[in-house]
């Protein structure tokens, strides 16, 4: 590829909180953008991906305290268990950093400091509530009351679960603190504002001029006409992050510093790779491309603040947003209670990443509309695409040419028209690609792979073989076959780069470029053939699902911190009536023997006692009770009739109940008073 063709390409991901762990809705994202990038790779075009940890904010400084450990080591824990994470996943990132850096400290302040010279920081006094007991001010989820509205209690700071009313957190009724339970003041502190308004007209111009799917600009439309507002980009301390340049005691909000994380990791790439030049790809006048993948949740953060204060500082703004939706699971929302909630370390215990990675592919295309990982099609389409169509092409004519041509491939091509439909649906495939359409790439690479099927089957060389006279017309088509399969793993080998690999280590060629459709193997000698995907077992699929039921077990009636920092809020359930709620046979148990359950993070195996019979329950509450043995000779409730539940580990007959905010903080009612074992409660 000439100088003059070859395309600069930044990429980034948005990057992950270093907070909680990555789940399958975060790997839609890693998975669209590292096909992409790889992609642009094979056309030979210099691409750089790079993301970073999120490591900043308060929801982070709380987490490390609870556990006891510095923000610090809590961060370096998660960017270990990130990285293998996504390496896992094949994503190929070429730089992963930290926001918590010395790049990205220099950026901010830099940036910072030249939108304040150029007048854009504006400062006020902001009066908010504090608590007094951990000398903090709250962000609205860390604050808990009544609703003024309907008097719903228990709400947070800033919205009512009950009525959905919205309102600000001091007109809640008997407001306290979620993190400490004090009941918060009032206080004034000095806090920084990005002029955002300063930007309308260049904000206008530039989510009109292409950079943005439909969808996403005219959602930014409506924003820009109802009026920007000024940006708090500021945060008392205590906080985790990095202070403000000349006023002690303040910090960039975190999400000041996320997006300057993209510049910081770059920065810290070109210091390995001398090729590259941090000018070249930011400086005002850089002819390098810049795509930014995210979310549909962060839209607002990377098509107003992010430019304007690119723009602002003097940098480059990106070339484009590229916004994709949600991942649902079986048609919901992911649920922790029905196993859907899928670490990216659960589903690579049990499955290959490639055919998640196929799987979202296949399913992708250029909009923000959520997507479904269906579990039934999921191993259908894997099976019947991947399997079926693709491997099967190889297993079926390798064979042949092993036995009966010493495994070189012969000249002859007798369907030149099959092999030049092939490299003419190159550049529609290359275009969907570029897109970002990657269901229509995979639909026409399967049309391709249901033409090299049904050619093979019509000439059944496995017929022919047994005809005398007929093996050089065997040798042909296998070779022919062998040449089509080539052509498809170079059409996907951006999305399964493993099996493209296993491939050339067959076909005995040095790794594929996209040109490489043009040209067929002749006379080639073929390495031995090993099996290259298998199928998936539904078992595997409902072991996944049960593993993520365990992994959760524990934190199911804990409120967990979501994806974005925040609380979430357990919605309180369906009504039911009394007849419902007196249907729940509740007994007094005696746990008779409490012990650890190999392989399993959070449970208890609890043998219990209730009165005419004993009971297996598998509880999850280990981490309230690192001793088991101090859980023997207790009494507990227990819901005697809940059907029992298959679990990796066993059968579960029945549940103990407990309370308690989760983690090590689970209480089990115990009302030791003279109850006996198998008496039923009220
Ligand atoms: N830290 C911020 C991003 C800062 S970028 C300067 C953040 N982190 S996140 O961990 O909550 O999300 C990371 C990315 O994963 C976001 O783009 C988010 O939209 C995406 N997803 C998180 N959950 C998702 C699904 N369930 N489905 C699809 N994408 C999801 O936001
Ligand atoms: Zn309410």
């Amino acid at each position: 590829m000439s100088q003059a063709q070859q395309r600069q390409i930044l990429v980034t991901s948005a990057l992950p909180y270093a907070n909680g762990s990555i789940h399958l809705g975060h790997m839609l994202e890693y998975i669209q953008t590292d096909i992409w990038v790889r992609f642009q790779k094979l056309r030979g075009h210099q691409a750089v991906y790079v993301c970073a940890d999120d490591a900043h904010g308060s929801a982070i400084m709380l987490r490390a305290e609870k556990e006891g450990i510095t923000p610090e080591q809590l961060i370096a824990n998660v960017k270990a268990e990130h990285t293998t994470d996504f390496a896992d996943f094949l994503v190929d990132f070429d730089n992963y950093h930290s926001t918590h850096s010395e790049e990205n400290k220099q950026f901010s302040e830099l940036i910072y400091t030249r939108l304040k010279e150029a007048g854009h920081i504006a400062t006020r006094s902001v009066t908010q509530y504090f608590d007094p007991d951990k000398g903090m001010f709250l962000a609205d989820r860390f604050i808990k009351g009544t609703c003024p509205k309907c008097g719903a209690e228990d709400q947070y700071g800033d919205n009512c679960e009950k009525c959905g009313a919205t309102y600000e957190p001091t007109e809640l009724k008997d407001p306290r603190s979620a993190i400490s339970g004090a009941t918060p003041v009032l206080k004034d502190s000095k806090h920084f504002f990005f002029k955002l308004p300063d930007f309308q007209a260049m904000l206008q111009e530039w989510t009109r001029s292409g950079s943005l799917q439909e969808a996403v600009a005219n959602k930014i439309a409506e924003w820009l006409d109802s009026g920007l507002q000024e940006w708090d980009i500021s945060r008392d301390a205590p906080y985790f992050g990095f202070e403000i340049p000349g006023e002690p005691g303040k910090y960039f909000y975190v999400w000041l510093d996320a997006p300057i994380g993209y510049m910081a990791s770059f920065e810290n790439l070109c210091k390995r790779r001398p090729e590259l030049s941090f000018d070249a790809f930011w400086g005002k006048d850089s002819t390098a491309e810049l795509y930014h993948f995210i979310g549909k949740d962060i839209v607002n953060f990377h098509t107003l603040f992010w430019p304007a204060m690119l723009h602002g500082a003097g940098f480059r703004k990106p070339t484009a947003v590229n916004v994709h939706g949600y991942l649902t699971v079986n048609g919901q929302k992911m649920s922790k209670s029905r196993g859907t909630f899928i670490k990216a370390r659960t589903y690579l215990d049990h499955l290959n990443p490639e055919y998640l990675r196929y799987y979202y592919a296949a399913k992708l295309g250029r909009g923000v509309e959520d997507l479904d990982l269906n579990l039934e099609d999921f191993v259908q389409k894997v099976n019947s695409d991947l399997v079926g169509k693709v491997v099967n092409i190889a297993s079926r004519c390798a064979g042949f040419i092993h036995k009966g041509n010493a495994g070189v491939m012969v000249a002859a091509n007798p369907a030149p028209e099959l092999t030049e439909a092939f490299a003419a649906a190159a550049p529609s495939i290359a275009e969907a690609y570029e897109k970002r359409d990657f269901s229509r790439a995979m639909r026409e690479i399967m049309a391709l792979a249901d033409r090299a099927n049904a050619w093979i089957a019509d000439k059944a060389p496995w017929a022919l073989n047994k005809v005398e006279g007929k093996q050089d017309e065997v040798q042909a088509i296998c070779s022919l076959g062998i040449n089509l399969f080539r052509q498809l793993i170079i059409f996907l080998k951006p999305v399964l780069p493993n099996l493209a690999a296993q491939a050339e280590q067959f076909l005995n060629i040095e790794p594929l470029r996209w040109e490489d459709h043009q040209t067929l193997l002749s006379g080639h000698q073929l390495n031995a053939f090993q099996p290259l995907l298998t199928r998936i077992e539904p078992a595997k699929i409902e072991a996944m699902v049960e593993a993520s039921k365990e992994d959760l077990a524990a934190s199911e009636t804990a409120a967990a911190p979501a994806g974005n920092g925040e609380l979430v809020k357990e919605p309180l359930a369906a009504e039911i009536n009394f007849d419902a709620f007196s249907a729940v046979d509740l007994r007094i148990a005696l746990v008779e023997k409490a012990e650890f359950v190999e392989g399993a993070d959070k449970l208890l195996r609890l043998s219990l006692d209730i009165g005419d019979a004993k009971r297996n329950v598998f509880s999850g509450i280990k981490s309230a009770y690192p001793d088991p043995s101090k859980l023997e000779g207790r009494l507990v409730l227990y819901v005697a009739n809940l059907a029992p539940r298959k679990m990796k580990f066993g059968v579960s007959e029945g549940m103990v109940l407990a309370a308690g905010p989760g983690g090590e903080e689970i209480f089990l009612l115990s009302p030791d008073n003279g109850a006996k074992p198998g008496q039923r409660v009220m």
